[in-house]
């Protein structure tokens, strides 16, 4: 099974994207948790994408397309994957294409820029893992602890209402096209799109994408 999750900064995909693993046994490839590894390592990939991360900007194709190629080739993409922030403009969904690397689900996550603003400032987060929690709706089971490791969660550096409407211009400039693309890919029967209304809650929304998946 191989999965695009699309949607805006903060509608969702990281949250479903721990309920899709578990269910289906395929690996999340989330860019950004890739990214944020490679700036808090230190190497010449987290260098070069530290600047542009912080300032709510998108990481160059270029090196986004060769970090997703290399992760897709690894054993445990055989079965499937769950790409969760990949691909993010046009020219990553073309060179994926050209490298013959086919979807079988788009997901769409819908939900209204002023819903994410308030979202945001509430997310915490375990960066080993990639699990995401929200003080109010979707709370750990103790304030600032993760549930499974019981390490202190951190909140993003990128999470600041400043930066949050930066990524969303970013996203509606850049992204925002590939719901097209991606209707069109559906229509001439490469792969299935389906839309979800990610203002429901955290259960329900797991509920409409295991209806979809099964
Ligand atoms: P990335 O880490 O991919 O960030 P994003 O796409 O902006 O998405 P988020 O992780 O912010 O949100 P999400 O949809 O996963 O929402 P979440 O589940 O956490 O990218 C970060 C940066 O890396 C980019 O800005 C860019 O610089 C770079 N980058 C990454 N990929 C790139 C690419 N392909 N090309 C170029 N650059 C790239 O949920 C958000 C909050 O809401 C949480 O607190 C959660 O608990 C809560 N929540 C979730 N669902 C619900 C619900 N149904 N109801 C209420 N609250 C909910």
């Amino acid at each position: 099974m191989r999965i695009i999750l699309l949607g805006a900064p903060g509608a969702g995909k990281g949250t479903q994207a721990q309920f899709i693993m578990q269910q289906y046994g395929i690996p999340q490839i989330s860019t950004g948790d890739m990214l944020r590894a490679a700036v808090k390592a230190g190497t010449s990939l987290g260098l070069q994408a530290k600047e542009l991360m912080d300032a709510g900007k998108l990481v160059t194709d270029e090196l986004v397309i060769a970090l997703v190629k290399e992760r897709i080739a690894q054993a445990d993409c055989k079965k499937g994957f769950l790409l969760d922030g990949f691909p993010r403009t046009v020219p990553q969904a073309d060179a994926m294409k050209a490298a013959g690397i086919t979807v079988d689900y788009v997901l769409e996550f819908d939900v209204p820029d002023e819903v994410i603003i308030d979202r945001m400032s509430g997310r915490r987060i375990h960066a080993p893992s990639g699990r995401v929690y929200h003080t109010k709706y979707n709370p750990p089971k103790t304030e600032g602890i993760d549930d499974i490791t019981g390490e202190a969660l951190t909140i993003r550096k990128d999470d600041s209402e400043e930066i949050v409407s930066k990524r969303l211009v970013e996203y509606h400039q850049l992204t925002k096209p590939l719901i097209n693309y991606y209707q069109h890919e559906a229509k001439l029967g490469h792969t299935q799109y389906f839309k979800v209304d990610g203002t429901q809650p955290v259960p329900m929304v797991t509920k409409a994408l295991s209806t979809i998946l099964k």
